[in-house]
């Protein structure tokens, strides 16, 4: 057995004439704490705690027809895309074992992003995850299925592209196993809707552009990279701890130990890109520029902005809603300058993959 998912697959024989349509939307999301490192079959050497985004959107559609063997014809933004369809087939391919029915089926599929492609935003986590929404909710179509379950798609999400998992669920989810919370898995991810403060459901996430260009190491690289990092260990328990400290002030509404745990994360992360042999640094001057004035903003203001990084240079600012009028002059008037061409993403926290179709 593949996965405990395999064992209920649909191995019924599909119809003549069998098609249709379907197309979902899925989300991009931040982590606070990182997911950095993995072991067997991606699988996270420590729990990570995410935002679920609202406009870093993938929307795919997925027209599919009887045959009498698997093809897969993909196009990104209206145009072949043979990197992407190598990837995506080669993804549905090693998952034959728990959709057994894509042996009878041609698939025509069709994504885009709703963000802009040079913004250096990787786009995994959105793309991944609604390739899987698509997936599941095709399982349903051919075995007449009612419900989705949500964590079998974050368990395929997180096979196709790790912190894709996270996306499946609205404003926040866990992956990893963390004591927390009883129910997580390092298998798939859970929802932490229901776990914090409900400050937390109107955060933003404006996405300061420093650079556009794409990253000089890969995410995978930097994951196995951690194989042989000196800090690995202190790193993963360090991991455990913050996640814990981290749900608490997410329950309790503690923002001083939300910015903190949040700075400290991000830090982390390119702390260990720069000791990992051979090292590497993904930071530009102006990202270091970004963080002081954040710093200096939140010290004189009171208001409790603060930052986190993804494995690239760019700076994600997120603030409660009821602070945006004045974050959002303080972008205009001071963070943009350091934007190459003036440019960042204004998202929030959002509600998880949708069915268009
Ligand atoms: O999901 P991957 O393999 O692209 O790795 C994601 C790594 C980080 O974005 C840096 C952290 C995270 O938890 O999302």
């Amino acid at each position: 057995m593949d996965n405990i998912w395999s064992s209920q697959a649909f191995r019924g024989e599909l119809p003549a004439g069998f098609q249709g349509n379907l197309s979902w939307q899925s989300p991009s999301n931040i982590a606070l704490i990182k997911y950095w490192g993995k072991k067997g079959k991606q699988l996270p050497q420590n729990p990570s705690v995410s935002f679920t985004l609202s406009n870093c959107r993938t929307v795919t559609s997925v027209a599919y027809e009887r045959s009498n063997g698997f093809h897969l014809d993909f196009r990104f933004d209206g145009k072949e895309n043979p990197e992407f369809a190598v990837k995506i087939e080669k993804f549905l391919l090693d998952n034959l074992a728990s959709f057994p029915f894509l042996t009878q089926l041609d698939l025509h599929m069709d994504s885009h992003n709703t963000f802009p492609h040079s913004s250096g935003i990787a786009s995994s986590a959105a793309s991944m995850s609604a390739l899987v929404m698509c997936l599941l909710d095709l399982e349903r179509q051919v075995s007449g299925e009612k419900d989705m379950d949500l964590r079998k798609a974050s368990c395929f999400s997180r096979l196709a592209s790790g912190s894709a998992c996270r996306s499946v669920f609205p404003v926040m989810a866990l992956w990893g196993k963390s004591s927390v919370m009883p129910e997580s898995s390092d298998e798939y991810a859970v929802s932490l809707e229901e776990k914090i403060h409900p400050l937390f459901k109107t955060y933003h996430d404006s996405i300061l552009i420093v650079s556009d260009s794409a990253k000089a190491v890969s995410s995978r690289a930097g994951h196995a990279l951690m194989e042989g990092n000196p800090y690995a260990e202190a790193r993963y328990q360090q991991a455990k701890e913050n996640t814990k400290t981290l749900f608490a002030a997410l329950g309790l509404g503690d923002l001083d130990a939300f910015i903190r745990i949040t700075e400290s994360e991000a830090m982390q992360l390119h702390a260990l890109m720069m000791c990992s042999n051979p090292s590497y640094v993904l930071l530009k001057p102006d990202t270091l520029n970004l963080i002081d004035e954040i710093r200096h903003f939140r010290k004189e203001t009171k208001i409790p902005v603060c930052f986190t990084l993804d494995a690239g240079p760019n700076v994600h600012l997120l603030y409660p809603d009821k602070d945006a009028e004045k974050v959002d002059a303080f972008i205009r008037n001071v963070l943009e300058t350091y934007c190459v061409g003036g440019q960042w993403i204004a998202d929030q926290v959002g509600q998880g993959p949708q069915k268009l179709a």
